[in-house]
């Protein structure tokens, strides 16, 4: 159980910021976090980090990094029309789904490449063409961090919203997500009611439906638009894409008549999309320094290099702002600034 010290966290976050942390240790069990957190108890700031790739370190971790390590996939039961699989907290979100689609069990296909961990995945109900990891989310098993108990959570206890959970919420920086368990289908339903996947599919030569083909289709769509955090330091969508009522969508289009792509959410609401707005206020493509908002998909921001977190935080913020000049609205980031 090392705890390193002045450790670089470059590796660990997909923005690649170079920012570091006072103290560092990594975990593979709850036995081993609770030792860590036991014997580090006179280190008063910590966070548990997962994949790294919904965060921007603007400065130094004052603190204890505590990176989930906890591996596993497993079926845990199953019936004629389910199969219920638990997976460790620190598996990379897209091997469970290729182990999903290798076994053909429906569900997580839509959900493909989207990076992470598995523990991060139910934290902000990860989401992309039409799917929500709500949707196949059975319980989740998480250890709080001052009690040391570990405590169950079934679907209806994690509050589920648009990127959203308890565990940003009320027990915000309270529980370390040890596994989460999913409910696949056995005779896969397939949804692509988002209209990419269709075109993709059509444009794959696809007859024969499957988990397999809608993943690939996946794939494809992301890969085109979405920078590869290998090659281009990023966190996926920067923004949520702003929810607005009715009645402040009609004063909105009087601020735009271009014509505004948006999405009914309920009777009463409506999705507006970030990339658009942010792409209308000609912030697409932009760089300063290693800064920039990517030329592909506005929405998503990216270190080309050398940026420090500062830098992406301020270039986030000057977007912020005009957004709000040019059409009124309040963009909120989607990314867990430290
Ligand atoms: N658009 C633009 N310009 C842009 C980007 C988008 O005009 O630069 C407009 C287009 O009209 C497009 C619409 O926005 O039709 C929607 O774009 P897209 O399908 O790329 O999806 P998004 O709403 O920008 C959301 C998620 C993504 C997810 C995609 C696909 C959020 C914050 N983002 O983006 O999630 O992959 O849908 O379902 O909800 C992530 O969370 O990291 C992420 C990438």
């Amino acid at each position: 159980m090392q705890v390193h010290q002045n450790y670089s966290l470059k590796k660990y976050n997909t923005f690649s910021i170079d920012a570091s942390a006072k103290f560092f240790a990594t975990f593979s069990s709850a036995d081993i976090l609770e030792d860590l957190l036991e014997s580090n108890k006179d280190i008063p700031k910590k966070m548990i980090l997962g994949g790294g790739s919904n965060v921007l370190f603007t400065k130094d971790y004052e603190g204890l990094v505590l990176k989930n390590e906890i591996t596993g996939i497993q079926i845990i039961s199953e019936d004629d029309e389910f199969v219920f699989i638990k997976a460790g907290a620190g598996e990379v979100w897209h091997q469970f789904v290729l182990y999903c689609i290798k076994n053909n069990f429906g569900g997580v296909e839509n959900l493909s490449l989207i990076p992470g961990n598995v523990g991060a995945s139910p934290m902000q109900n990860i989401g992309a063409y039409g799917a929500e990891i709500k949707d196949v989310f059975y319980e989740l098993e998480a250890l709080h961090l001052e009690e040391k108990i570990t405590q169950k959570f079934s679907a209806t206890d994690c509050e589920f919203g648009y990127r959203e959970s308890i565990f940003k919420k009320k027990y915000k920086d309270q529980f370390a997500i040890l596994n989460v368990t999913c409910r696949l289908r056995r005779n896969p339903e397939f949804n692509i009611s988002y209209g990419a996947i269709e075109d993709e599919l059509i444009k794959m030569n696809i007859q024969d439906l499957s988990v397999k083909a809608i993943s690939d289709a996946v794939i494809r769509i992301r890969t085109s638009k979405l920078p590869d955090p290998k090659e281009i330091g990023n966190a996926g969508s920067f923004f949520k894409n702003p929810v607005i009522s009715n009645l402040e969508f009609q004063e909105f289009k009087i601020l735009s008549p271009e014509k505004v792509p948006h999405y009914k959410t309920d009777t009463d609401h409506i999705k507006v999309p970030a990339g658009w707005l942010i792409e209308q206020c000609g912030w697409k493509g932009f760089r300063k320094g290693d800064a920039g908002c990517y030329d592909k998909q506005a929405l998503v921001l990216v270190n080309y290099g050398n940026a420090t977190g500062k830098e992406i935080y301020n270039l986030s913020e000057e977007i912020k702002i005009s957004v709000k000049q040019k059409f009124g609205i309040e963009l909120e980031r989607e990314v867990n600034i430290f």
